[in-house]
């Protein structure tokens, strides 16, 4: 039976831990071949593994800094050169330092927008003269509702994701007439390592009724997988168990 994803090459940051690792295997499931990226390289190594058991076409790892030029360049020219084209960019990478905007240092500040935002720019300025070369691709960004709605605490994470919404509403209007379908999937709280020790913790996120990795990959999936006459601009996602107040 032929996968919905054979063939392609998607490329996903942060693919080291929760969501972006998730994602690795949605896609690995459907035949994709993969590029993944994330600073710890045993994790990455570990996830390739896996990815090639769950089906993926074939894997390369890029281990680096999202936030350096360098990588993003390089995991481009990886999925060029191993399979021939780069048909998806995940762009995932992403950290919260959730303080009160009067604990806010500017490092966390440079922290947070090098990594939320200045990578989904780098990835994305690297991937897109391909795709504009192939007359096709999908690029999403993992923003959050963080994205949609300011909350109390994030201050600065909100604005970084945010600015990811932004990113990609204006690149669907410029790619979109080239074939490349842009798009947001935003989510509320998920049970990963995200913030833990920078405002959440293990026990917090345990009993929390928090979405889990792979329900946000089945979203990634469903944007990757849609027909080339439809796509997807935007997915909210949040946990049946939210409290409304
Ligand atoms: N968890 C949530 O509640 C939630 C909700 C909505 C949206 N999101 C968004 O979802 C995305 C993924 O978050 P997650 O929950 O899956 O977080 P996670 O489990 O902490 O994973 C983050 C990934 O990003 C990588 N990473 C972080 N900084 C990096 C850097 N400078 N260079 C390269 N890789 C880096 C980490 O790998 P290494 O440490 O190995 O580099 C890891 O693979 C983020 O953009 C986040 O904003 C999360």
């Amino acid at each position: 039976m032929s996968k919905k994803l054979s063939g392609k090459t998607a490329l996903i940051t942060g693919a080291s831990a929760g969501i972006g690792w998730a994602s690795a295997l949605a896609l690995a499931e459907e035949g994709a071949n993969l590029v993944l990226t994330g600073r710890r390289d045993e994790r990455l190594q570990e996830l390739r593994k896996l990815a090639e058991e769950a089906g993926a076409g074939g894997v390369a790892t890029v281990a680096g800094d999202a936030q350096q030029e360098q990588i993003a360049k390089s995991c481009v020219d990886t999925a060029i050169a191993q399979y021939g084209a780069l048909d998806i960019l995940i762009n995932n990478v992403g950290i919260g330092i959730y303080k009160d905007l009067i604990e806010t240092s500017l490092q966390d500040y440079d922290d947070m927008v090098d990594s939320n935002v200045k990578s989904t720019f780098l990835f994305t300025r690297h991937a897109v003269p391909h795709m504009i070369d192939q007359k096709a691709g999908t690029i999403l960004m993992i923003s959050s509702m963080a994205g949609l709605y300011g909350f109390a605490g994030e201050a600065v994470y909100c604005a970084t994701k945010f600015a990811q919404v932004g990113f990609a509403q204006a690149l669907d209007r410029e790619l979109r007439p080239i074939g490349i379908k842009v798009g947001v999937i935003c989510p509320g709280g998920v049970k990963t390592e995200f913030a833990l020790g920078t405002g959440r913790t293990t026990e917090g996120v345990a009993a929390s009724g928090m979405l889990e990795p792979g329900d946000v990959a089945q979203a990634v999936l469903l944007a990757c997988t849609q027909s080339a006459s439809s796509r997807i601009i935007e997915i909210q996602m949040r946990t049946m168990n939210e409290s409304l107040a």
